[in-house]
């Protein structure tokens, strides 16, 4: 049982029929290129991606992966008001991207931060580091809906009220990273809606395709379209188009929004009552587990005995559990128990 999905990849199952039934029958087009067919595919997504994220006033920029869409993102902010400067949070990842990076306790993705470097980090959630640093030469600030590499942190919703008002105030863009919590995981599409705000730009990619590379970025309608402002090969290729659209399709037939909802709030108040856990945080299918241990052994137990694959984070006692967001209420109880199990016989 797969209950990490390749960082939060998975969202609709491995293999579920409806997906590869799109992305086959697309694949008769195969070595024909037509840009007129491309397009039509193109307006398809952005329009079901608008609908079911509340966000169809948003243009879409299509391009592969994660990285590119927050490059993207950075780039469109830095050409909106002409400046330069970059805040983000200790603990965040924001993928292979050339300015943020700062997962400062795992030095292997570290970023080259260096003395010409523009990027600011500052602690989540700290208001008053915030007001500090968040004046009118900052560029953009850039913050994940849910930190999931840096151990599944959650910015507070006054924090998120405070940081969308001050880059209002001083012009600075707001670039919400939903990469990995975007997509229904948190029980809304994007979790930064739970706390209410609208950022200027979203980044999307992992969970976009199931498995194929695919990614973008949603613009505020405040960002005017110019030529020259974007551009891609190969984003937006007909087989990337034909996954989204059918990820799109099977998350709102099988109201996959809800459900990742009730089986994760059932998950994280079952997974507190266990023993030798220090504290279960996240929302909907986004799930942290602190342990009183490392999880490295414990995750090979669930492994090894039980079959069931979990992820850890740069923090090395929290297990990242990210499962696809159709799991059921029984699969969910077999995690627990296996879990269970586990700890007793693997005390810290
Ligand atoms: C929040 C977040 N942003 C960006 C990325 C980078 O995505 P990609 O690996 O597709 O470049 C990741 C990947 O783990 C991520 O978790």
């Amino acid at each position: 049982m797969d209950l990490y999905g390749g960082h939060a990849v998975i969202s609709i199952g491995h293999s579920h029929p409806y997906y590869v039934q799109k992305i086959s029958s697309q694949l008769s087009q195969l070595g024909f290129y037509s840009n007129s067919v491309k397009i039509s595919l193109q307006h398809e997504l952005a329009e079901k991606l608008g609908e079911l994220s509340g966000h169809n006033n948003y243009h879409l920029f299509l391009c592969n992966s994660g990285a590119e869409a927050n490059e993207n993102a950075l780039k469109l902010a830095s050409f909106h008001n002409g400046r330069k400067k970059i805040i983000a949070f200790n603990q965040s990842f924001h993928g292979r991207t050339s300015l943020a990076v700062a997962c400062t306790n795992d030095t292997s993705i570290q970023a080259p931060v260096n003395e010409n470097s523009n990027i600011v980090f500052l602690p989540l959630n700290d208001e008053a580091a915030l007001r500090g640093h968040l004046t009118t030469d900052v560029c953009a600030v850039i913050i994940e809906g849910i930190q999931g590499v840096g151990g599944v942190q959650i910015p507070t919703t006054s924090f998120l009220l405070t940081l969308r008002q001050l880059c209002t105030e001083t012009g600075a863009v707001l670039i919400l990273d939903e990469i990995q919590s975007g997509y229904g995981r948190s029980g809304h599409f994007f979790a930064h809606q739970y706390a209410g705000i609208q950022a200027d730009l979203i980044t999307v990619a992992k969970g976009m395709g199931n498995g194929f590379p695919v990614a973008g970025v949603l613009i505020s309608p405040m960002f005017k379209a110019k030529h020259g402002l974007l551009g891609t090969t190969f984003g937006g290729n007909y087989l990337a188009c034909a996954a989204a659209i059918a990820v799109l399709d099977v998350i709102k037939n099988e109201n996959l929004i809800a459900n990742a909802a009730t089986i994760g709030n059932y998950l994280i108040e079952e997974l507190s009552k266990l023993p030798n856990i220090r504290e279960v945080r996240g929302m909907g299918l986004m799930i942290g587990i602190e342990l009183n241990q490392a999880c490295a052994p414990v995750r090979n137990t669930l492994l090894q005995q039980h079959k069931i694959f979990t992820g850890s984070s740069s923090n090395k006692n929290t297990l990242r559990v990210l499962p696809p967001l159709n799991i059921t209420k029984a699969q969910a109880d077999v995690f627990i128990e296996a879990l269970s199990t586990t700890l007793q016989n693997q005390p810290a």
